[in-house]
């Protein structure tokens, strides 16, 4: 028998493939559809302090290789979906979820963690440190000061488990740097990656999104190579209590196992889901399947972090 079920910290999901924060994650209706999947949990969309309505329109487009989006945080305030992931925490055989997690500032992030400390909520919040899309507020991630700073902040109060959405980042020195950061704290989890930040697509002469001139996170197929990097890069530098989810590129069974052959031990699929729509994890959960039986892998353990490397000399 062949599972794709996995663990972050103390939680356990029967399968091992999400939804990525920002697709399908923004009304209760639609985190609904995601739990009625196969998908072993879902995320919501990144809440702020105050509901927001994010930039303007057209902001997400797809293209031929993935997607270019400027949402700028549209949310229903991260109240809306901290009531909803508590309810559900309630009902009995629920799965799992994952509430993600932002303030505009380090007051207003500090704001919305005590609160959720305060609350009945016990479930995993997924901290956004990596919005590329707001005008003005530069990704956190990508400053590490002031990113050791907030981490050092929120856990002086807040003890429930909590892993972080990181940037891709694109030099060792960064991954040794950051990783030495999480380190130092009892992160339950990072999840590698975000989007590419600001990147441009061109139709004809002209941009696609409005926002920032046409400026947008990249997601899909061009990702992944920076994906998988950022997924192996911090299994191999990161202390084993805090695990990987990855993300980036994943439309098939072996971009999956891709990513878990890396580190990971959950997935999340953005850009093919919003193609796709939540029958999307039957066929990957399928194809992923094929694959561990076709090698003789019964569960994802068997394989996880275990990529080869050729020799040198
Ligand atoms: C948005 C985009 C992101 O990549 C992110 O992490 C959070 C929010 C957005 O534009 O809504």
């Amino acid at each position: 028998m062949v599972s794709t079920a996995t663990q972050i910290a103390t939680f356990t999901f029967d399968n091992c493939l999400m939804n990525a924060a920002g697709v399908y994650c923004m009304t209760k209706e639609e985190l609904l559809a995601i739990d009625a999947s196969l998908a072993g949990s879902f995320v919501t969309k990144t809440g702020t302090l105050e509901a927001r309505s994010g930039n303007p329109e057209p902001r997400y487009k797809a293209t031929k290789l993935g997607s270019i989006n400027s949402m700028g945080l549209p949310n229903h305030g991260f109240a809306y979906y901290l009531d909803f992931v508590t309810e559900l925490q309630q009902k009995p055989n629920s799965k799992q979820h994952f509430l993600s997690l932002v303030g505009l500032s380090p007051e207003d992030t500090h704001t919305i963690l005590k609160t959720v400390q305060q609350s009945d909520y016990q479930g995993l919040v997924e901290l956004n440190l990596s919005c590329p899309n707001v005008p003005g507020k530069p990704q956190i991630a990508y400053d590490f000061e002031a990113t050791d700073l907030i981490l050092k902040e929120i856990f002086q109060y807040y003890t429930k488990p909590l892993g972080i959405k990181l940037p891709p980042y694109f030099d060792m020195v960064h991954f040794d740097q950051a990783a030495a950061i999480f380190n130092q704290y009892p992160l339950s989890f990072v999840n590698c990656v975000n989007s590419i930040g600001n990147g441009l697509v061109l139709d004809d002469e002209q941009v696609v999104i409005k926002p920032k001139n046409g400026f947008g996170g990249i997601g899909g197929a061009y990702i992944k190579p920076t994906a998988l990097a950022n997924v192996h890069a911090f299994y191999q530098r990161l202390k084993p209590s805090i695990a990987i989810i990855g993300t980036g590129g994943v439309a098939s069974g072996r971009d999956a196992f891709e990513h878990i052959l890396c580190g990971a031990s959950m997935v999340q699929i953005g850009t093919a889901l919003q193609q796709e729509g939540p029958e999307i994890f039957q066929r990957i959960t399928t194809e992923l399947k094929a694959i561990m039986s076709e090698k003789g892998y019964e569960t994802l353990a068997d394989f996880r972090g275990k990529l080869h490397y050729l020799s040198c000399g």
